[in-house]
């Protein structure tokens, strides 16, 4: 019987910048003139992104967020370290990155030994380019991520012979090696540097659905009209995933963390606040659900209310909440950050047998 534990942390680039440049994203609506000017108005913000906002651009709040969150890593960090997990199965979102115009996989687990990572590497395709980041890493920067080919294997082998219609991979096309919602999770599991030795799993999720490509996983380019995509596969697509998933690693010889990589609600896929800030609210009736072990109300989510929230790259955390569903595991730990300026709501969780 294999032994399992649940995490989830954010993967925002956010962590990875110096905090005055951390409000860039709201700084580039109030600079936009689409947005209606009564929304750029401080006196309709909530009155705590007003605060956060300060008289800095958010730089001091900023700074107090990034803290957070890097202790939030520390913490997850520490609780992987002592579980001595055989590998780290990762749910998280491709933003057109490994997977484009060629195939978008509804879900496609990795099945590699290892991968190149080259987090800063810039290519002539890409929207993103290098980027300074809080190490001093130049862009040529490489180091190998273990993976574990022979689990991925047998985990798409078990979906597939129980319906699931799992999508794998053998080789990353990605210039990075890793999409960022792996890269990262191992960039800020290792933030003080001491490396990471775990072997991890990646399971790509298309949680940008409708603008993966329309809108490159980021934003329309321009005024035009864009014709959105096909839709990301259902929360409760992604609920039934994480616990098929769940009962096959219980049953495997190993013993498996199952984490979940992303923020919550992001600003800029929120419609309804004209991208300017993330739907708090709707976090943390998520959040609340999940502390009470309410899972229902995770597995009866709709997409439409998850897209109407931004709320795209919670689909990894639907996979996790699935999977500690199955498993009748109970939230241990838990931090939920909120903020209005900082693009997204970031959570980090432990979940263990109750
Ligand atoms: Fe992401």
């Amino acid at each position: 019987m294999g032994e399992i534990i649940g995490l989830g942390i954010s993967h925002s680039p956010l962590f990875g910048i110096p905090p005055e440049k951390m409000s860039g994203a709201l700084r580039a609506r109030l600079n936009d003139p689409k947005v209606p000017a009564s929304l750029k108005d401080p006196k309709n913000w909530p009155r705590q992104m007003v605060e956060e906002y300060g008289d800095d651009f958010g730089a001091a709040a900023g700074a107090c967020h990034q803290a957070a969150m890097l202790a939030d890593f520390r913490k997850i960090r520490s609780v992987l370290d002592d579980f001595k997990p055989d590998f780290v199965l990762i749910w998280g979102d491709d933003q057109y990155e490994n997977f484009r115009e060629e195939i978008i996989p509804p879900f496609c687990i990795e099945a590699f030994d290892e991968v190149k990572a080259r987090p800063w590497a810039a290519a002539p395709d890409s929207r993103r380019g290098f980027r300074a980041n809080v190490w001093n890493e130049p862009e040529d920067y490489e180091f190998t991520v273990k993976c574990h080919r022979e689990a991925a294997r047998y985990i798409a082998t078990a979906l597939l012979e129980q319906d699931f219609d799992m999508a794998y991979s053998y080789k990353p096309r990605f210039h990075k090696g890793l999409a960022h919602a792996f890269m990262n999770a191992v960039l800020y599991l290792d933030y003080d540097r001491k490396g990471f030795q775990h072997r991890i799993v990646p399971i790509s999720v298309n949680c940008y659905g409708r603008e993966v490509i329309s809108a490159q996983g980021l934003y329309a380019i321009g005024d035009g009209e864009v014709q959105p995509d096909p839709p990301a596969p259902s929360p409760r697509r992604c609920f039934n995933l994480g616990a098929a998933i769940a009962r096959i690693v219980r049953d495997s010889p190993w013993r498996v963390a199952l984490m979940a990589s992303s923020a919550w609600s992001h600003s800029f896929l929120t419609p309804k606040t004209h991208r300017m800030m993330p739907d708090v609210e709707t976090d943390r009736q998520l959040f609340a659900a999940m502390r009470d072990g309410n899972y229902q109300f995770w597995r009866n989510f709709t997409l439409t209310d998850l897209e109407a929230a931004g709320g795209g790259e919670t689909l990894n955390w639907f996979n996790l909440v699935g999977a500690m569903s199955e498993l009748n595991y109970k939230l241990d730990w838990s931090s939920f950050l909120e903020t209005y300026v900082f693009n997204a709501t970031k959570v980090s969780a432990v979940f263990g047998p109750k």
